[in-house]
């Protein structure tokens, strides 16, 4: 069984931070209030919050929940795309110090043909 470790790469041109701006209003408007508040009413009670955002891009989650969270958050986004984590580290540690931004570039288990 052979397995490695490697950055991945995104196969296609990925997602421009001005498309994901574009669509932010509409994405946010979407967004169930219901099913916010039962997520929210749901997490421990344990301070800080701590929050792990999966394909975070520019952090558009942090500008949607941030609101509904308990105020001492704790974020770490996620991404493969280094520009936009770039861009979502320098927007949301300016305009929202209070939520604790962390950011990491995405690494995935790589499965050589053959690993069982
Ligand atoms: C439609 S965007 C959504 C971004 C953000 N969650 C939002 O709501 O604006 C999808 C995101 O997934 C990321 N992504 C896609 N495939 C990925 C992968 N295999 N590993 C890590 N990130 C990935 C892209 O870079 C992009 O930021």
């Amino acid at each position: 069984m052979r397995c490695s470790i490697r950055k991945a790469r995104p196969d296609v041109t990925g997602f421009s931070a001005g498309w994901l701006s574009l669509r932010e209003p509409a994405d946010h408007a979407a967004r169930s209030l219901p099913l916010t508040r039962a997520v929210v009413g749901a997490l421990s009670t344990e301070l800080p919050c701590r929050v792990l955002d999966l394909a975070a891009g520019t952090g558009s989650n942090v500008r949607y929940l941030a609101g509904h969270l308990p105020s001492e958050q704790r974020w770490l986004l996620v991404d493969h795309d280094p520009a936009l984590l770039a861009i979502a580290s320098r927007d949301l540690r300016r305009d929202r110090p209070m939520c604790h931004v962390d950011v990491r570039e995405w690494i995935w288990l790589h499965w050589h043909a053959g690993c069982a």
